[in-house]
């Protein structure tokens, strides 16, 4: 099997997950295509029948994230076999799924599985705390086995469709999660900044300006909170109250344990 794992992972637990499949799925080789980086998006990518495509993205509000979402204009799936997987954090996963494996069907991929994992919120509010734990990574290396063993007995192929019509979601799909704070939802860099560019290197889609770490550009931030995790000093934040509110609101409101969910 040439296994390609294309993910998108600003926080890093939609990385793990994916490693946990890529595991049980045991490749013989295997390419790791990280579209968090920027570079890794620029040109297209195109694949061929002999290749399984893991794909992994997080949801942001109830949606795949934009900037994977927006790249698929530049894939080719050429027949290649898709499992579409994507990571939340305990809330909801709404329309998500379906959306990627609508994105995959319509590339080109012949989709064989999809799943979702639950995963510690990037929003650092408590909220799924430690996932993907134990059990998830269980799940999910015994998921990429069961993948596996299915394309080796060839069972996969007959059940193109079946997948995708199990998959809940709503197309058109629904824009009724997004929130507006009263202001761009950016992180804002306190006198605490050390000017190490670590943010800047970091950030996905190039919204931190290399000579002033103190300046986001609100029309690119995708509020990932990348550049949060990896300040050294703890100098970024994103300060808006209503924000702060609806995070609190979150972690007061999601704390019943969901589990993965596998669509085979
Ligand atoms: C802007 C934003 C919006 C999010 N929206 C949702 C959501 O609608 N539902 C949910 O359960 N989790 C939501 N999350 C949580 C992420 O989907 C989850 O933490 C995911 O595991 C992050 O992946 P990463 O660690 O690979 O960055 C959101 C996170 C961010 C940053
Ligand atoms: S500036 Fe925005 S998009 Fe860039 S890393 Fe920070 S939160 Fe993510
Ligand atoms: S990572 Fe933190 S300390 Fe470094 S430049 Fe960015 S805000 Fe400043």
């Amino acid at each position: 099997m040439n296994l390609k794992v294309l993910y998108f992972s600003p926080v890093g637990t939609t990385k793990k997950v994916a490693e946990m499949i890529a595991t049980g799925l045991e490749a013989e080789s295997v390419d790791w295509i990280d579209l968090t980086v920027p570079s890794n998006r620029i040109g297209g990518l195109s694949f061929s029948a002999n290749d399984v495509v893991l794909m992994a993205f997080p949801v942001y509000a109830g949606r795949v994230v934009r900037v994977p979402r927006y790249y698929f204009k530049q894939i080719e799936g050429n027949g290649a076999r898709s499992i579409t997987v994507v990571t939340y954090g305990n809330r909801a996963y709404d329309d998500a799924l379906l959306e990627l494996s609508r994105l995959s069907a319509k590339s080109g991929f012949e989709q064989v599985a999809a799943a979702t994992f639950v995963c510690e919120h990037s929003f650092d509010i408590g909220l799924a705390a430690g996932r993907p734990d134990v059990s998830d990574c269980d799940i999910a290396v015994s998921f990429g086995k069961t993948i596996k063993q299915r394309l080796l007995d060839g069972k996969v192929g007959s059940k193109v469709e079946g997948i995708i019509d199990t998959i809940p979601g709503q197309f058109p799909f629904r824009t009724q999660f997004r929130h507006d704070f009263g202001g761009p939802l950016v992180p804002e860099t306190s006198v605490a900044c050390i000017n190490c560019s670590k943010c800047t290197k970091k950030c996905p889609v190039e919204a931190i300006p290399l000579d002033n770490p103190m300046a986001t550009d609100s029309k690119k931030c995708i509020t990932c909170y990348r550049c949060i995790r990896h300040c050294p000093v703890q100098a970024r934040k994103v300060n808006l109250p209503d924000f702060i509110d609806h995070a609190e609101w979150l972690a007061d409101n999601y704390k019943t344990r969901k589990e993965p969910e596998l669509y085979l």
